[in-house]
């Protein structure tokens, strides 16, 4: 069996506090794009649970998210593990803060749920997905949608007006429990407008959500790194996009276009410098 795990990218991303287990309260709007990981999913010989990818420097055993995804899975089920190879295609790059790994955890567990005869509900499925990682449930789900909680408290949002998305993720590496302590020890100075945003999906207008799209993360990377991510935004910017901004906890940033041509030159521009540049569509 084959199936697609969409890239996701946040059209906006706040913090608002830390909590008690040691995770955030987060308050974000997601949005799934068409730049996707193939899996291959096949029964084999007795061999248990084996994963396999394009990238040698993944982890191909019961390490991998998506391997963890079929055991949650077979674990909800009340049935033993079964003998089962995935294959992973990876496009979407790696620790960009695009979801790349949950995204494949979650192809998972809506390929085995299909090949089960769909014992679980999409809402049901997105709460075996909390065990794998936080967001994971978004990735079951997709589409465009407001996540709180720990990213696991999912409501569906008026889809994103048509458009063409630039994505483009620097090569320098962004540790994600790094950035999260960098934010605990600094005040944040500017938040999204996520009822803006709301309000500006529920009004299907391209520009307004363009325009309030926000990251705090994207004030708190080391210095350095800031200045990469605000320099692929300012060519974004320059090449015609309605607005642009980095995705989760980075590094990889993004515009939003209302014409495909300026979204191929910026993409052509970007790709000079940048070997992951990705041209894309909401989904
Ligand atoms: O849930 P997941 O394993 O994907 O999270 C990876 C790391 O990101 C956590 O160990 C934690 O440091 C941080 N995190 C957080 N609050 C969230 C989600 C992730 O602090 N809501």
């Amino acid at each position: 069996m084959k199936t697609r795990a969409w890239a996701k990218l946040n059209l906006t991303l706040d913090v608002l506090g830390k909590r008690e287990d040691g995770y955030h309260d987060l308050c974000m709007v997601m949005q799934s794009v068409t730049l996707h990981d193939t899996l291959t999913l096949e029964p084999n010989e007795g061999q248990g649970l084996r994963v396999k990818t394009n990238l040698r420097f993944l982890p191909t055993g019961d390490k991998n998210l998506a391997a963890i995804a079929a055991l949650r899975f077979w674990e909800a089920l009340g049935r033993e593990p079964e003998h089962l190879d995935i294959e992973i295609e990876k496009r979407i790059p790696v620790c960009a803060g695009m979801a790349g790994g949950s995204s494949d955890a979650a192809a998972v567990l809506r390929a085995l749920n299909e090949q089960a005869g769909f014992p679980f509900t999409p809402t049901e499925l997105a709460k075996v997905g909390e065990k794998v990682g936080s967001d994971v449930p978004y990735c079951v789900l997709g589409g465009t949608a407001l996540a709180e909680g720990r990213g696991e408290v999912l409501t569906p949002l008026p889809a994103l007006p048509p458009c063409w998305v630039v994505a483009c993720k620097p090569d320098f590496p962004i540790s994600t429990p790094e950035l999260f302590a960098r934010i605990d020890s600094c005040k944040i100075r500017c938040r999204p407008d996520t009822a803006g945003m709301l309000e500006a999906l529920k009004a299907g207008s391209l520009e307004e959500v363009a325009r309030r799209m926000y990251n705090v993360f994207e004030d708190v990377l080391p210095e350095r790194y800031q200045a990469r991510v605000a320099e692929i935004k300012h060519v974004l910017i320059q090449k015609g996009a309605l607005g642009a901004n980095m995705s989760g906890t980075g590094p990889t940033a993004f515009g939003l276009f209302d014409s495909e041509e300026a979204a191929r030159e910026a993409q052509a521009a970007l790709q000079e410098g940048y070997r992951d540049t990705f041209l894309c569509r909401s989904v």
